[in-house]
Formats: structure tokens, C-alpha cells, sequence
């Protein structure tokens, strides 16, 4: 059953993809190395040693992917712009070819009447600025917001939205805490002045953008997810507490004008860098909330494990993709009520929401996906219960496009809407491709 008649006449129904995860060509037209370059090709970071260097060959395809966006029936498209193609050291030169790429890239949507929406962030940072301390300096915040400039003054007359950073939590602390991301430290210090500057470099690139395209939109993108205690016991509902603190908290109050949860200060016991002046910076206003959802949290207490002392565990019976994630539509309705209710916010976009599932090609070339199309359906029906209860929900983007390099998984980690045979880079629109494009169309008509 799907009763998405709820849904706004104007929803924006959307697709996602990032920069690193499809374009290849890394050396091309005077791109610079990015941080995931050098950590992918340090061997035993990514899965089967695979790096982005070829990915999806998006570069040199999109007029092909243009024509899957309208053929999965999508008419938005979030995409990322590479920094280092950009402003390929960091800061200082402009490249030029780099900017032609996305000017290229945003007028092709707009000819096929694709809505573009485009991250400025989606954790591919110049080599360049690690080599100069990487997010845990105030420079790079500073350096990310000239770069925005550069890329609003060129763009902003044809994209009016604007995401900043694509989940800052993985930058800071997927890949400055637990290692298994670029640039790969485990460095609570290190992790936390990241999370402050990647706060910081969000807030002077939304003052960057304004000024640049007064009539732009500007959102965030966090990942979010429901924390919740596996047991009664104090301690359990002490570390579903910390859980929710380190992964929404601290990623929502700063932003959201309500300054850093003191629990969370108090836990991580590092001082932020704060001058006078920043938490306003930070807590600029927004034109909306981009929240990346895939699954809930259950957790136990585990003080002698890594901050913040809360493990997640499996619940009996419960239904998991190819990530090991685990199944959970309810978990996305609370967080949009959340949102709506506890935060206030007037504006949300669901900017991610999808399923890695091990995809077998048909002898006929086809691919049929029961089980992406199952999770794309209750995902979508929950989207509408909470709209029905009062969510401002503007638009849904499945992630996502196009089978892509899923980072430390690398290429065996499936999420696409169309298949991609990596050998010869055929492009499949898989049966949840189709269906999407059916419940987009039958949601247009149903109305
Ligand atoms: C979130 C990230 O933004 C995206 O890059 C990643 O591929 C998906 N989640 C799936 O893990």
C-alpha cells in the first residue's frame, strides 16, 4: 500500500549522487588530489584496495546520466562539486576547466528540466589544506568559505540550492576518530576542533552563498538517526542519551542557534576553539534541513569502549541490507516529527535514503531488486505519515543514482537506482529504478 497522496503537490523528487563516489578522473583538466585520493590509495583502507580514480567515469558520461536522472523519473538532482577540481590547492588559483565541468554539468539539468541542488562539501578536501592541519584548523574554514564564493558567483544565477556540507559527523568523527574514513586519525582532540571548524566553515559559507545569490536557498546535510536504549536499565537509557548526543545533538544545536550540548562538552572534554563572535556565524539562519537517513541506533552502555560509551547491538529478528543496517522506516517518521517538533524547523528535505543490496545481473542484462524497491517504498510511506502529522517535508532524494564507490566499502556496496558494470560502464536502470519513476508518477496523478 502506498498513500503518498499526502505529499505536497511540489515535492521535489530527487536523486543523489557525490563528486568522488562517481566521477573519476582525478588527474583531469587541472584537479588536484583530494584527501580521499591519498587514503584510498594507501593500501588496506578500502575494501579490494579500490579508489575513485575511474568510479562511475561520470566525468566523461554526462549526458548518458542526464538521461537516466528523467528515465528513474527524478526531476531534482544533488550533486557535490569537488574543492580540488576548483581551487585545486586549497586556496589561491581558480581552476577554470574545473567550474566549466559544473557549469556544463547544471545546464544540461536545467535543459532537461532537472532541478539541480548542489553540495559544496562532500568530504573530498584538497590534500593540499591537510597537508595544512585539515579541518582541525580555523584556516580551513575560512578557505572553504572563499571557495564557495568562487563557485556561487559562477553557478548561483542558475542554482538557487544550496547545501553547504554533506554530514560533517562522518568528516569529524568517522574520519578524525574512528580512522576508517580520510584522512584516517583517531584523535578525539583532533575529531572534536574538526567538528567545531567544519560548524564554522558551514556558518561563513552560508554568509558566503547569501552574498553572493541573494535569492539563494541554503540548507545543511546531516546524517540522523533515532538513538535508542536496548534495555530499561538506567545504563542503557544513560548511553542511548550519549548516543543521541554524538550523533544529533551536537550535529543540530550549534546550528540551530542552541549552541553545543553541555553533556556532550562535558564528555568529550576537549575545549572548543571558540572566539567571539563564532556561534552566531555558526547558527546563521537556513532555508532548510537536509537529513540523510538509513537506520536507527539500539544501544548498550560500554563504558570501556570508545566515546561515547554506547555499543550498538542487533535486534532479534530484525532486517538488515548489505551494509549490515539495520531496516527501519519508523526510525526516519521520528526523526522528521523530531525535527518539526522538538527543533522547529520550517523546511526539510529527506537529501539521502536508500539500501545496499546484492544486485544479480539477469541473463537477460536486467536487474530485479525486490528489496531495495521494498526499502524505498516504506521509507517513502513513511515520509508521508509524517507529512500527514504535520512535517514540512519539501522532498525526497533516494540515494541513489548510480551504483558508486561507497568509500572504505568501495565497490562491492551496491545503492544504486541503476546498475553499473564497472568493466565496461553499462548503466542498468534496475526494477527500483522503474518503480520509482511508477510512484512518482502515480503520486503526480493521484492528486
Ligand atoms: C551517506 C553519504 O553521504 C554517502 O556518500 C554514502 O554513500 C551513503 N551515505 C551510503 O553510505
Amino acid at each position: 500500500m502506498n498513500d503518498l497522496s499526502a505529499l505536497p503537490a511540489d515535492f521535489a523528487w530527487g536523486v543523489a549522487t557525490a563528486a568522488y563516489q562517481i566521477e573519476g578522473a582525478v588527474a583531469q583538466d587541472g584537479r588536484a588530489p583530494s584527501i580521499w585520493d591519498t587514503f584510498s590509495h594507501i593500501p588496506g583502507n578500502v575494501a579490494g584496495n579500490d579508489t575513485g580514480d575511474v568510479a562511475c567515469d561520470h566525468y566523461h558520461r554526462v549526458p548518458e546520466d542526464i538521461a537516466l536522472i528523467k528515465e528513474v523519473g527524478a526531476g531534482a538532482y544533488r550533486f557535490s562539486l569537488a574543492w580540488p577540481r576548483i581551487v585545486p590547492g586549497g586556496d589561491g588559483p581558480v581552476n577554470q576547466a574545473g567550474l566549466d565541468f559544473y557549469d556544463r554539468l547544471v545546464d544540461g539539468l536545467l535543459d532537461a528540466g532537472i532541478t539541480p541542488f548542489a553540495t559544496l562539501y562532500h568530504w573530498d578536501l584538497p590534500q593540499a589544506l591537510q597537508d595544512r592541519g585539515g579541518w582541525p584548523v580555523r584556516e580551513t574554514a575560512e578557505h572553504f568559505a572563499a571557495y564557495t564564493s568562487v563557485v556561487v558567483e559562477r553557478l548561483g544565477d542558475r542554482v538557487k540550492d544550496w547545501a553547504t556540507l554533506n554530514e560533517p559527523l562522518c568528516s569529524a568523527w568517522i574520519g578524525h576518530l574512528e580512522g576508517t574514513m580520510a584522512p584516517g586519525l583517531t584523535d578525539l582532540t583532533a575529531a572534536v576542533r574538526a567538528s567545531y571548524h567544519l560548524h564554522l566553515g558551514h556558518g561563513l559559507a552560508v554568509q558566503a552563498i547569501r552574498a553572493a545569490s541573494p535569492d539563494a536557498r541554503v540548507g545543511i546535510v546531516n546524517n540522523l538517526s533515532p538513538v535508542e536504549a536496548a534495555t530499561d536499565r538506567e545504563a542503557d537509557r544513560a548511553a542511548a542519551m550519549r548516543g543521541d548526543g554524538h550523533t544529533n545533538r551536537w550535529w543540530l544545536d550549534p546550528i540551530l542557534g542552541r549552541g553545543y550540548p553541555q553533556d556532550m562538552v562535558d564528555l568529550y572534554g576537549v575545549e572548543l576553539p571558540v572566539r567571539p563572535g563564532d556561534m552566531e556565524i555558526i547558527a546563521a539562519p537556513l532555508d532548510w534541513l537536509g537529513v540523510n537517513y538509513y537506520f536507527r541506533q539500539v544501544v548498550t552502555a560500554d563504558a570501556t569502549g570508545p566515546v561515547p560509551h554506547a555499543k550498538q547491538v542487533y535486534l532479534p529478528g530484525s532486517r538488515h541490507t548489505h551494509m549490515d543496517w539495520e531496516v527501519h522506516a519508523e526510525g526516519l517518521e521520528q526523526l522528521l516529527l523530531r525535527l518539526t517538533e522538538e527543533y522547529g524547523v520550517q523546511r526539510i528535505y529527506v537529501t539521502e535514503n536508500g539500501s545496499a543490496y546484492q544486485d544479480v545481473v539477469l541473463a537477460d542484462g536486467s536487474v530485479h531488486d525486490p528489496e531495495r524497491t521494498r526499502y524505498l517504498e516504506e521509507h517513502l510511506a513513511a515520509c508521508a505519515r509524517a507529512v500527514r502529522k504535520g512535517a514540512p517535508l519539501a522532498g525526497y532524494f533516494a540515494w541513489s543514482l548510480l551504483d558508486n564507490f561507497e568509500w572504505a566499502y568501495g565497490y562491492d556496496k551496491r545503492f544504486g537506482l541503476v546498475h553499473v558494470d564497472y568493466p565496461t560502464q553499462r548503466r542498468t536502470v534496475k526494477s527500483s529504478g522503474r518503480r520509482y519513476a511508477e510512484l512518482i508518477r502515480e503520486a503526480a496523478e493521484g492528486r
